[in-house]
């Protein structure tokens, strides 16, 4: 077996990946990355609205109202107040680095002003990403996967990973997750098929802890296949119809289309349970196919026509906004394991995220990490890799279609059923070096599967993505739920 080392491995190569290893190789540190796909991959390119900065000092108190309110009391106010602070540097940076963005910044839902800044129309992910692989210096392992953690006298000290070409054990002063979030739970998703959720079930698996994983946003508006039909959309004037033609967000939250992700997400899905159907009306957004590319290629490709007429939409699992719990430096509590992006769980999404923090998040997050685990290198001499955790991907289209009551709308009973059935599935931990990418991908889903839906179950209240139909209110006490182990506790938010 080929054997690498490094001072810190990269699992990830999206927006937080990429940035964490410019911040470490920018120190002298020997870097490595893991990339499952080729390049430009993860969820990041796939990312159309754009990156969430404050417009200037003033506003930085604004956008963190926003962040507050969207994220229904339990955004930890420290956490996004220290991440938006340091927003103006990295726009900064990243525009000396030639990222173009453009100058006039979009409104997406939830944000009180227009603060969102976009590259290439709807093309902000992929353009972003590109330009930050053109200043990494690092090797990039594309094709491989991590398939277990190696464990040191209770320190990570690197991964065993798999690809088609031959396995790989690479050993590393830390580990940085930044694998992503596990769209792909659910049958439709605005998610790449790699959002298996890696990152979160190695760090369980090691010990680490998983936090507020049942809130997972539900995107309001993409395609039958989940192909995303971005919010600035709806932020330049596209409206929401339902079948029978009439624009009906007014009937749910004053600021129409413009709402919270979550409200607008729940108006759509009850639209359609009440009406066959719903569409977004694109044709009012000024020189539409110029702005959004993507958008009108995607419908295009199911034979619909955007600049004619309104496309169907419907809510698509989009984000999970919990994952693995960190501190502000991206520190997991497990010695020699860091994570940043939507595999982490900072405390800065809450129970909703508002519409293009995320990327944000993992330019901050992911130079934070990065530098912490730079000052905790550590090279123990022996390390063994604990076992991989794989299930018959054949499993795999039956749980998802019985993970369906996590949707838009869950209820108890629901719950209880999708539990009982991804309980019973066989999975198993396996030698890591005998699994598949297949196997471990959907060993990874029936594992988060199993915490989302027992977390879910356990919060009897609606609150931000998680509406429960029999406890319709939000509760008075605000707490996150952390699953370690085989224990679940209640941690109050603040
Ligand atoms: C979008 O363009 O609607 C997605 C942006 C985001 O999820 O933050």
């Amino acid at each position: 077996m080929e054997r690498l080392t490094a001072d810190l491995l990269v699992v990830g190569a999206g927006v937080a990946g990429v940035y964490a290893a410019l911040a470490a190789e920018a120190k002298g540190a020997n870097v490595l990355l893991l990339a499952k796909d080729p390049l430009p991959s993860g969820s990041t390119p796939w990312a159309q609205g754009g990156v969430a900065f404050p417009l200037d000092e003033e506003d930085l108190e604004a956008h963190l109202q926003d962040t507050l309110r969207a994220g229904r009391g339990l955004v930890e106010e420290a956490v996004a107040r220290s991440i938006l602070a340091e927003a103006p540097r990295h726009l900064e940076r990243l525009t000396t680095m030639g990222l173009p963005f453009h100058p006039e910044p979009t409104r997406e839902g939830g944000h009180s002003r227009p603060r969102v800044r976009h590259l290439g129309g709807d093309q902000s992910g992929l353009l972003l990403l590109r330009g930050l692989l053109t200043h990494l210096q690092s090797p990039v392992l594309e094709g491989y996967m991590a398939a277990s953690l190696l464990l040191a006298q209770g320190r990570v000290a690197g991964v065993l990973a798999i690809s088609p070409r031959g396995p790989v054990e690479i050993r590393a002063g830390a580990v940085l997750l930044a694998t992503g979030g596990f769209g792909r739970l659910f049958p439709v998703t605005t998610n790449p098929e790699g959002a298996t959720g890696d990152g979160m079930a190695l760090a369980f698996h090691a010990g680490g802890v998983l936090r507020d994983l049942e809130f997972v946003q539900f995107h309001p508006t993409a395609l039958p296949n989940g192909a995303l039909v971005s919010e600035a959309c709806r932020g330049e004037g596209a409206l929401l119809l339902n079948s029978r033609g009439e624009r009906f967000m007014g009937r749910y939250d004053p600021l129409l289309e413009l709402a919270p992700r979550d409200v607008v997400a729940r108006a759509v899905h009850r639209e359609r349970e009440a009406t066959g159907g719903v569409f977004l009306d694109l044709r009012p957004i000024p020189h539409l196919e110029a702005r959004f590319p993507t958008v009108v290629a995607s419908a295009r490709a199911l034979g619909l026509d955007p600049l004619r007429e309104p496309i169907p939409v419907a809510p698509a699992a989009h984000y999970a906004m919990g994952g693995v719990k960190t501190d502000l430096r991206g520190y997991t509590g497990l010695p020699g394991l860091y994570a940043a992006g939507e595999v982490a769980s900072t405390g800065f999404h809450g129970a909703n995220r508002l519409a293009s923090n995320s990327l944000l998040e993992g330019l901050v997050m992911g130079e934070r990490a990065a530098l912490a685990a730079l000052e905790d290198l550590a090279f123990p001499p022996k390390a063994e890799a604990l076992p991989a955790l794989a299930l018959d991907p054949h499993h795999l289209p039956a749980l998802r279609v019985q993970t369906e009551p996590a949707g838009v709308v869950r209820s108890g009973e629901g719950l209880r059923r999708a539990l009982a059935f991804a309980e019973a599935l066989p999975l198993e931990e396996v030698p890591p070096l005998e699994a598949t990418r297949a196997a471990l991908e959907a060993g990874h889903l029936a594992l988060l599967a199993r915490l989302l839906l027992r977390l879910a179950l356990l919060r009897e209240e609606s609150r931000g993505a998680h509406f429960r139909e029999d406890f319709p209110e939000e509760a008075k006490e605000v707490y996150h739920l952390e699953a370690q182990g085989p224990h679940v506790r209640r941690v109050p938010a603040g």
